[in-house]
This record gives structure tokens, sequence and C-alpha cells, in this order.
């Protein structure tokens, strides 16, 4: 397990400057103007820092770009970064600059200069994000987390600004983490036992164990499990920080592998099916987050957890399964499992919990990559007014989120001959169809999202705030949708 880095913060000392003997970070603005903190460095340098400032090397620079000066004179640090930052930081701006920092320092200890400047706190919570790294299962010794010290004129202010955002870096780690993990080591149970971990936050968890579904006639997403050794489970995680209003609901696929089942799986690439838990790892990290910043909501986090494999009990194509919901679905193919597992986790999510909306996320269809590539998740809605307000959260994160349409000409598609719906509607529009087939399982008035995230959940080169592999997509999205909606000011 990574927990992430918590950046120090301490009142501008200009006479310790010098005797730091990590990487010292210090922000110089487009026209070569420097603040305090950074003239104490430019002194001991002898003038480097005005020398770069004229320089073509400068002029070059975008803004929130380093350049790194190495082994300066007069003082102990390996390297001075010098950091173009314009007067009026934006967040993107701030991020920019944070993730870059800790990309350049590569583990070593880093002293920001900020003196007056602001997004201090966005500055550090980029760099942690960016200074991630999935060790657990190699025997060398990791490059390690270098511990980030900011040096501000007003650090308590900039201390306090951080402290939601530590929250939401633990939890962002938290899903990163967990969708990283082998499923010979993140089966069904592991998986439960580090939800049930939550309850140190505060988090209410419980488990719906297989018996418990048989009574409630989830054999939609029993059929998916049934072929394996792991137990299937629906882990409900519930967060009640706000007044008696009725909950929020955000429900996970948490397909711990996808061999495909009886329509097995090509063998090149099934490796990535360890990342079939992503829209459960997201709505867990999300829940750790809501506890730690002790958010002033109620939600409830609920996620499916089984495994899809192929065994003398799997379940077979033709195979006709009735739902919770008590709708027949006939498995025409059993690699189409997610909805399955989301049918049930959707209805009982609003029978139980008569939530105001709902939001699924899952790792659902290879077709949305297809559409949308690894820079957009495909966003499903029953509600504009809902879509809009995640879409703004989204976009304020740089999450990437593009909706897609729904109609009835989708849902013909899903027509089945002998039961009420099938689980694929051929190849045509699969997101699509993929998406209309869980609105079967949404009640009427209900506002909903589904967010596909297959695309977005794990990927194979680093983005802005993270090395390959998992991305922890969508907490940042999520925690701020809770947070500008459902939480008194
Ligand atoms: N887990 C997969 C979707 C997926 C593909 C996630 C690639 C991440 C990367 C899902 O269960 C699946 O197998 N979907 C099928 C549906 C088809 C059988 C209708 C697909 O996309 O091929
Ligand atoms: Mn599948
Ligand atoms: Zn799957």
């Amino acid at each position: 397990m990574n927990a992430p880095m918590t950046p120090k913060f301490v009142e501008t000392d200009l006479d310790s400057i010098s005797d730091f003997d990590g990487k010292v970070a210090v922000f110089m603005s487009p026209t070569g103007q420097i603040g305090l903190p950074a003239r104490r460095v430019n002194k001991l340098m002898k003038r480097s820092l005005i020398r770069l400032s004229e320089s073509k090397t400068f002029d070059d620079m975008p803004n929130a770009g380093c350049h790194v000066m190495s082994m300066p004179n007069g003082m102990a640090a390996s390297a001075v970064i010098v950091i173009k930052m314009p007067k009026r930081v934006t967040i993107d701006d701030a991020r920019a600059a944070g993730a870059s920092l800790a990309k350049i320092a590569a583990g070593d200890d880093v002293l920001l200069l900020t003196g007056t400047g602001k997004r201090a706190s966005e500055i550090a919570f980029a760099f942690t994000l960016r200074q991630y790294e999935f060790h657990d299962h190699k025997t060398s010794d990791a490059i390690g987390a270098g511990q980030l010290t900011v040096m501000a004129n007003d650090a308590a202010e900039a201390e306090t600004d951080y402290a939601d955002k530590g929250a939401i870096a633990e939890g962002v780690f938290f899903t990163r983490d967990l969708v990283n993990e082998p499923a010979n080591i993140l089966t069904t149970k592991e998986f439960a036992k580090r939800l049930h971990d939550l309850e140190a936050h505060g988090l209410k968890v419980k488990t719906l164990e297989e018996a418990d579904m048989e009574k409630l006639g989830m054999h939609s997403l029993l059929g998916v499990g049934q072929g394996s050794e792991s137990p299937s489970k629906i882990v409900i995680m519930e967060w009640n920080g706000g007044g008696d209003e009725q909950p929020f609901a955000l429900v996970g696929k948490g397909v711990v592998f996808d061999t495909g089942g009886i329509s097995l799986k090509p063998a090149g690439g099934m490796e990535d099916m360890t990342m079939d838990m992503g829209g459960a790892g997201v709505v867990a990290g999300v829940m750790k987050t809501l506890a730690m910043r002790k958010a002033k909501a109620n939600v409830v986090g609920l996620v499916g957890l089984v495994e899809n494999m192929p065994d003398a009990n799997a379940q077979r194509p033709g195979d006709v399964v009735k739902s919770m919901k008590g709708d027949t679905i006939e498995v025409i193919n059993t690699d189409a499992e997610g909805r399955l597992v989301l049918a049930d986790v959707l209805w009982y999510a609003q029978e139980t919990y008569k939530p105001t909306g709902v939001i699924d996320l899952a790792t659902l269809t290879g077709a949305i990559i297809i559409g949308l590539g690894h820079e957009n998740a495909g966003v499903f809605s029953n509600n504009d007014e809902l879509s809009r307000k995640f879409l703004n959260a989204a976009n304020i994160e740089r999450e990437g989120a593009w909706r897609m349409p729904l109609g009835d000409a989708y849902d013909k598609l899903i027509k089945s001959r002998i039961a009420d719906i099938k689980n694929v509607g051929g190849r045509a529009a699969g997101s699509i169809t993929a998406a209309q087939f869980l609105q079967r399982f949404i009640k009427e008035d209900m506002p909903w999202i589904h967010l596909d995230i297959a695309g977005v959940a794990s990927v194979k080169t680093e983005t802005d705030f993270a090395p390959k592999g998992a991305t922890g997509w969508g907490v940042r999205a999520l925690d701020r949708y809770i947070a500008d909606n459902h939480e008194a000011e």
C-alpha cells in the first residue's frame, strides 16, 4: 500500500536556504521578476538567476515550465529549479508546475520557495499525486517519495488549504493501488477486507454475501461469479456527514478479473483485465476521501465484486437469468458481464437507499476506447442538469469526460427473442447499447449517470499526474461534484 507524502509548510526563513541539501525550487515571472527568497538564491548563486531571466532559454520556456540549474554555487542544494510562473497563477499552472517538479525531483527532497506566491497548496497537491509509485511487488528498492517542504510567508494558511487536498490524494492513491493490484492478490475477499478497513476512517461498511444475494434474487450478478472459486460480494460503504437528507449513490463494477468466462477472451492483453474492478476502485477512493475530509454530505458507495471465470459451473452463452428487479436476461455473451453485475447493484441501491441520484462507474466496453481513446470517459445520462454539474467538475479537474447519446432506437437493439432483454446488442454502438442495458435498471425519475471508464482507468503511458498504470481517474471529479453540489457551505 502506498501512502501519499505529506508536504511540510514552513515560514519563510531566508538564512536556512543555503543549507538545504535537496533541490531548491523558485519562481520567476515571465518578465524576469523574482520575490525575496529567489533574490537570496540569486545572490548566493552570484546573479545566475538574473542571467537566466535574460536568456533565450528562459524566453522559450512555457508558463509553468521548469529549468534545472545543477550544482549551484554557494548552496548545499544539488540543483536549483526555476519555474516560470505568471503573477496570476491559475490552478492549471500551479498543478502543471507541481507535477513537473515531482518528475524532476525524482525522489529527492524539494524546498519550494513561494514567498507571497499563491496556490502553494495546489502545487503541493500535484507534486504529491505525481510521486505515486506502485512498488509493492518489486524486490528492488523503490525510488521513494521525496519530501516536499513549502516555504511560504503564510505557511499556516497554505497548510490549511492543503488539508482537503491531502484527503483527495489519499483517495486517489487508494484507487490506484486497488487498480494496479494483480488478481491473485486482490481477490473478492481481499477487496472486501480492504474496504472494511476503511471503517477506521469513520465509514460504515457492510457486505452482502452470496446467501444474502440469493435471497434478494440477484441472479444476474450471481451468474457472473458462479464459475469462480472466489465468492461474489456486494460491499456497501456509507458516509453520513450530512443532515437527514437521502444520500447520493455511487455504484462501481468490481470484476476482479475478467477472462470473458465461457466466451473466453483471446490471450493477448488478457492480463490487463486485472483492472476490470476500476469502477469499484474509484468508488472506494471517493468514499475514503469523503471520510478523511469529513465531507458534509450523505453518500453511499456500493460495489459489486465478482470474478468472471470459465469453469464447469460457469454460466453459458444462451442461459437466461432473472435479475433482482424481476426482468429476465438472455446471456448471449458471458464476456458482457459488467452490465449483469451492475443491473442488480443499481436496483438494490435504489430500492434500499432511495438516493437523490446515482452515478455508476465501470470499465464496461472496449468500444468506448475505440470511440474516445484514453483521453475521455464516456458519460451517459438521463438527466441534463446532473450531467452538466458532473462535466463541470470533471473539466475543472482536467479529467476527460465526454457526453454520449442514449435513445429508444438503441434500446431496441437489446430486445431478446426469449427473455425480456439480452446482454449484448451487436457490434454497432457497443458502448451505447451497454448503457441502454443499465438504464433498464434505473427507475423512471432517478437522475443517473453511467461513466464508462474502460479507456481511462489504467493507461500504458504516463499522464499529467500519474505514472503508467492506474490513473485514479474520477476521484477528483467526483469529490468536487459532491463538494460543490451536496455540501452546505
Ligand atoms: N471488461 C471488458 C471491457 C474492457 C475492455 C475494459 C478493454 C477495459 C479494456 C468488458 O467486460 C467486456 O468484455 N466487454 C465486451 C462486451 C462485448 C462482449 C459486447 C467488449 O467490450 O468487447
Ligand atoms: Mn467482459
Ligand atoms: Zn469486464
